[in-house]
């Protein structure tokens, strides 16, 4: 079938799961809305598609739907032009991306972009699209590699990038035949998605792509190495964050230069207060003097007191850390407050709103 060149693609872009995994980071905000490198996760996905030519999204939400709208607007900020979508029940990602078909002017045989919502990468996508194009495809996906595929689904492909099976979350060794994983970023033939069943929950990843698959449909896989990260637990959260703010990630949309740290307009660090390893600073927050923060995220508001020391860990908006309190690899929800001398680590999650008393948590002697 003949299909368009990239000028012009429309993207959908999955934007409505829970994001379990990120809580409490997500029990106010959705995922794709929780700040990295000070702006809205999205918008450097959003930034990321403008820049390869796309210029019509329609978000596809659920969970706490109602923020999107209000944030983007119509895209012109951006220069796109944005549609929402609202799903009454969350309808999973293959619903989802059949749920917002008719908002599409694609021609049946034109290829749509599908992102999730939660993917930090470099991907080249016009190469995505012309890879697409020239292969024939019903659909295509980008694959990316990693050391250990036990989280992901597995994407075998041929000696001509046909794949040839879907594996999720292998576990033994022998289940392991490759180390590409569905990296979250798809062509869709406009007409496929019109066969994806309707008004009920749908797993791309489960569902459609191996019932395609079965079906004899060719599925193509683009193995792109280039900068790739799931932003779906709290530490790859920040770890994102750091690595736009340091330029190891690409985005148009980091608000300032590329460095050590970024800090947004209204905070106030003191100026014996260290901040490194791509630390981001929001509207607003306040570091203490002699506070050191390490590759973290402090959202609007937050406050970091004297002497304070946090690395690799994020603090939610308008929560306090005290004086001396210790954070390694820990997340405190929005407007919870940290005591003076506490230490947390190791992934601990602070709930929204809740108090610590000052040195009520220890991972060591406090002799
Ligand atoms: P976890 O709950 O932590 O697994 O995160 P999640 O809810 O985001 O799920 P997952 O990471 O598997 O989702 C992949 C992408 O699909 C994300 O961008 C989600 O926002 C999106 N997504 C997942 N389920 C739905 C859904 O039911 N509706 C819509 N519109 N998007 C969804």
């Amino acid at each position: 079938m003949q299909v368009r060149a990239s000028a012009g693609t429309e993207a959908i872009l999955l934007v409505g799961g829970r994001g379990s995994r990120l809580r409490p980071l997500t029990v106010n905000t959705p995922k794709p809305m929780v700040p990295a490198a000070g702006v809205p996760f999205l918008t450097h996905q959003l930034a990321r598609a403008r820049a390869a030519g796309v210029e019509h999204v329609v978000m596809a939400t659920s969970y706490l739907a109602e923020v999107f709208e209000p944030y983007f607007g119509d895209g012109a900020a951006l220069g796109l032009h944005l549609e929402y979508v609202t799903e009454e029940e969350p309808l999973g990602t293959g619903g989802a991306i059949r749920n917002v078909a008719s908002r599409l002017s694609s021609a049946p045989g034109d290829p749509v972009l599908v992102f999730n919502g939660d993917i930090l990468t470099g991907l080249d996508i016009r190469a995505l699209v012309s890879t697409h194009t020239e292969s024939g495809a019903d659909v295509s996906l980008h694959l990316t590699q990693v050391t250990d595929p036990r989280a992901y689904g597995l994407v075998p492909t041929d000696a001509y990038g046909r794949v040839t099976a879907f594996l999720e979350k292998p576990q033994t060794p022998e289940e392991i035949v490759t180390d590409q994983i569905n990296a979250g970023a798809y062509v869709f033939n406009r007409s496929v998605i019109d066969t994806i069943p309707q008004g009920r929950p749908v797993s791309v990843e489960r569902e459609t792509f191996p019932g395609l698959l079965a079906d004899g449909a060719h599925l193509h896989g683009m193995v792109d190495s280039t900068y790739w990260l799931d932003l779906g637990t709290p530490a790859a959260f920040v770890r994102g964050s750091s690595d736009l703010v340091l330029g190891r990630a690409p985005s148009p949309a980091v608000p300032g230069r590329r460095g050590e740290c970024l800090v947004l307009d209204g905070a106030d660090v003191a100026v014996d207060a260290k901040l490194t390893g791509g630390t981001a600073v929001g509207a607003g927050a306040v570091v203490g003097h002699g506070a050191r923060v390490e590759g973290s995220t402090l959202l609007d508001g937050a406050v970091v007191e004297p002497g304070a020391r946090i690395r690799e860990s994020m603090v939610g908006a308008g929560a306090r850390v005290g004086a001396r309190a210790v954070l390694d690899g820990a997340v405190v929800g929005d407007g919870a407050v940290v005591g003076a001398d506490n230490e947390l680590r190791a992934g601990i999650r602070v709930w929204c709103g809740t108090e610590l008393a000052a040195g009520s948590v220890r991972f060591s002697s406090d002799q």
